[in-house]
C-alpha cells in the first residue's frame, strides 16, 4: 500500500490521522520536532492500530535536515502537512516565532517533496482565514480576510503560497483543508488533545476543569448577538476531522481534481454556543462543570460555522459524530490521561 509522508504526525490531530492511514492500509512516516507533542503518541498509536509509524525526528526548519528525510523515502505517494505552531496569544507575543517556524517549515517541506518527485500534498488549514464573517454559513467563497492573529495569518499566508505555487507548476495536485473547531478524542481513549500549559481553547479548558486542575471555566461573554448571548462555533469531532483527510488524499490519488489547487471547509454545519457545549458536556458525563461569566475574549467572532456542501458533493465526506459523542470523548481522554 502506498507510502504517506505526515509531517505533525505526533500532534493531536496529526496523531488522530496516521490512524485512520494506517487502519485504511496505508504505510505511514511521521516526521516531528516535538515542539508540541511527545514521541510516546508513536506508542499510543501503536495500542491502537497495532502498527507503530515509521518516525524521523527533524525540525523542518532546516532545510538540508527536510531533504534529507525526503530522500529516505522518496517512493511516498503523498504529504499530508500538519507541522505548525498553533497557539493564538502565543503567536500575538511570538509573531516572528510563528512566522519562521510555520512558513519556513512549508517552504523547506514544498521543495524538498519537489526534489523527490512527491506532488500529492494536503495543507492542514484553518477556518480562521475567515477572519470576522459578515454571513453565513462560511462557503469556500467566502472573503480571506486578515486573520486577527499572526498565528491565523500564517495559515492565510500558507494558502496563498500554495495557490502561487500550484498556478507555477501544474504537474501538482494540493488542496488546503479549512478547519472549524476540532474537539473531541479517538474513542480508544488512548490519545486526545495534549495542550501544554493553561489550555487556550474551551474543551480542554472544559475537561480540566471537570477533573479539578483548574477551579473553574470562565465563559468569554454572554453578550453576543446569539440565542443566548455566548458565541457559537462549529465544533467537529477529530476523528471525522482525521477520516476527512483520507477522503481528500483518496480524492488526490484518482488524479480526478478539477483544479490543481483546491480548498475544502471541514466543519459539520452545526454552530453551538458556548453554553450549549458545556450542557452537552454536563449531561453526556453527568456531572457539574463550575464555570462564570467574564468579559468577551479580544479577538474572538460572535458565530463562526460552515456550509459543508462541498466536501460532501466533490469528496464524498460529511461529519459524522454528534456533539454528545465529541464531549464524551474529550471527558473519556481525560480521565484516563490522568490515571
Ligand atoms: C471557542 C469558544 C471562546 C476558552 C481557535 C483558533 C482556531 C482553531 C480553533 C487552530 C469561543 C470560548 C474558550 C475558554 C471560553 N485553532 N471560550 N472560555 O477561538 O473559536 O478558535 O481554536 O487552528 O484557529 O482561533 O476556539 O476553543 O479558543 O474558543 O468561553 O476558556 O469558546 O470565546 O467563543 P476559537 P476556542
Amino acid at each position: 500500500m502506498s507510502k504517506i509522508i505526515v509531517t505533525g504526525g505526533c500532534g493531536y490531530i496529526g496523531s488522530h490521522t496516521v490512524i485512520a492511514l494506517i487502519d485504511q492500509g496505508y504505510k505511514v512516516v511521521v516526521f516531528d520536532d516535538f515542539s508540541n507533542a511527545s514521541e510516546d503518541t508513536l506508542d499510543r498509536i501503536a495500542k491502537i492500530t497495532g502498527i507503530r509509524p515509521l518516525f524521523t525526528r527533524v525540525d523542518l526548519k532546516e532545510k538540508i535536515k527536510v531533504l534529507e528525510a525526503f530522500n529516505e523515502h522518496k517512493e511516498a505517494k503523498a504529504v499530508i502537512h500538519f507541522a505548525a505552531y498553533k497557539a493564538v496569544k502565543e503567536s500575538i507575543n511570538n509573531p516572528l516565532d510563528y512566522y519562521e517556524n510555520n512558513l519556513f517549515s512549508l517552504i523547506n517541506v514544498l521543495n524538498a517533496q519537489q526534489a523527490v518527485g512527491i506532488n500529492n500534498f494536503i495543507f492542514s488549514s484553518s477556518a480562521t482565514v475567515y477572519g470576522m464573517p459578515e454571513s453565513f454559513p462560511m462557503t469556500e467563497n467566502s472573503p480571506v480576510k486578515r486573520p486577527f492573529s499572526p498565528y491565523g495569518n500564517t495559515k492565510k499566508i500558507a494558502e496563498e503560497i500554495l495557490e502561487d505555487y500550484t498556478n507555477a507548476n501544474t504537474k501538482l495536485s494540493f488542496i488546503s483543508l479549512r478547519y472549524f473547531n476540532p474537539i473531541g478524542a479517538h474513542d480508544s481513549g488512548h490519545i486526545g488533545e495534549l495542550p501544554s500549559g493553561i489550555p487556550n481553547n474551551l474543551m480542554p479548558y472544559i475537561t480540566q476543569t471537570a477533573a479539578g486542575l483548574r477551579d473553574k471555566l470562565w465563559v468569554f461573554g454572554d453578550d453576543y448577538p446569539t440565542k443566548d448571548g455566548t458565541a457559537v462555533r462549529d465544533y467537529i469531532h477529530v476523528v471525522d476531522l482525521a477520516e476527512a483527510h483520507l477522503a481528500a488524499l483518496q480524492y488526490l490519488m484518482k488524479n480526478q481534481q478539477k483544479a490543481n489547487y483546491e480548498i475544502y471547509n471541514l466543519g459539520t454545519g452545526q454552530g453551538y454556543s458556548v453554553l450549549e457545549v458545556i450542557k452537552s458536556f454536563e449531561l453526556a458525563n453527568n456531572l457539574r462543570l463550575n464555570y462564570e461569566i467574564t468579559s468577551r475574549r479580544e479577538g474572538d467572532v460572535a458565530v463562526m460555522y460552515a456550509s459543508t456542501d462541498l466536501a460532501k458533493q466533490v469528496l464524498g465526506w460529511s461529519a459524522k459524530r454528534d456533539l454528545k459523542s465529541m464531549v464524551a470523548s474529550a471527558w473519556k481522554w481525560e480521565q484516563n490521561f490522568r490515571k
